[in-house]
């Protein structure tokens, strides 16, 4: 029991039903209850988010759905107040919706680009801002930033993903600095290549996820498990040492 007693949001983790490929949001979850947690499920894919969070709470989990779009400070204002009237209060946060964008700079609209930005970078700045307040009343926190190996380095493709998820990075060390005081710590993971329903389509195409495999040590894309376990440590109090770090789970990627 890693996490007992503690109360955790999750964004963007619809993608959890059992037997169906998971997401990293969906897969923590699981984690989370196994662990002790209550839950907070959000997300913008309302019907899959309600359909994971029947079978979590089918299987004696606390937990509940929320529409949160990340984007929005409203709708972030009113899921942490709902998180708090659910369960008391807020424990843990998981900056972990996203979307992908998989152009050059020449081919990367201002459209593009402002979208990435404001998943990424702008709704993990919105969670952070309206956790702290809630965090710093429980005595602490940990929100756990979930950026990209793309957030570390380049690659041929995904401009606008590549500097949101390096936004993510330098936002969570700023956070970490300015919170260490309140016992809330802040840190990033940083995931390679993984199947999940984000990234199925491209991998599924045996070109694009060559490409992409040629690149890992390992030899292989990660399951969504590899880095729920990342997020589990970072957001248990085995990690009371650890802020402002980076946590790469990306099978020797960015090794090279
Ligand atoms: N799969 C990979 O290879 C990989 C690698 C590195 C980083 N990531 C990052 O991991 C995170 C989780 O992705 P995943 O691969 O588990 O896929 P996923 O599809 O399970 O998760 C992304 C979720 O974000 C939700 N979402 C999109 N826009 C949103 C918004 N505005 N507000 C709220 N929710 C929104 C989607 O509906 C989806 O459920 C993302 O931030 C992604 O960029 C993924």
């Amino acid at each position: 029991m890693r996490l007992e007693g503690k109360v955790a949001l999750i964004t963007g983790s619809a993608s959890g039903l059992k037997g169906e490929l998971m997401g990293f949001g969906g897969a923590a979850a699981w984690m989370f209850v196994r662990e002790g947690a209550k839950v907070v499920l959000s997300d913008i894919s309302d019907d899959a988010g309600r359909k994971t969070v029947s079978q979590l709470v089918e299987s004696g989990a606390e937990a509940i759905y929320l529409h949160l779009d990340v984007t929005s400070e409203e709708q972030w204002r009113e899921a942490v107040d709902a998180t708090v009237s659910a369960f008391g209060k807020l424990d843990i946060l998981v900056n972990n919706a996203g979307t992908g964008a998989t152009f050059n700079v020449e081919d990367t609209s201002e459209e593009v680009w402002d979208d990435q930005m404001a998943v990424h970078a702008k709704g993990t700045f919105l969670g952070t801002k309206h956790a702290i307040p809630h965090m710093r009343r429980a005595g602490g926190g940990s929100i756990i930033n979930i950026s990209s190996i793309n957030g570390l380095i380049g690659s041929p493709t995904s401009a606008a993903y590549h500097a949101a998820k390096g936004a993510v990075r330098l936002f969570t060390k700023a956070a970490a600095v300015q919170y260490a005081g309140d016992r809330i710590r802040v840190n990033s993971v940083h995931p390679g290549y993984a199947m999940t329903p984000l990234t199925r389509n491209m991998f599924s195409d045996p070109e694009q996820l060559g490409v992409r495999i040629a690149r890992v040590p390992m030899g292989r894309a990660a399951v969504a498990d590899e880095i729920a376990n990342a997020i589990l440590y970072l957001a248990s109090d085995e990690s009371s040492f650890v802020t402002g770090s980076e946590v790469v789970v990306d099978g020797g990627v960015t090794a090279q």
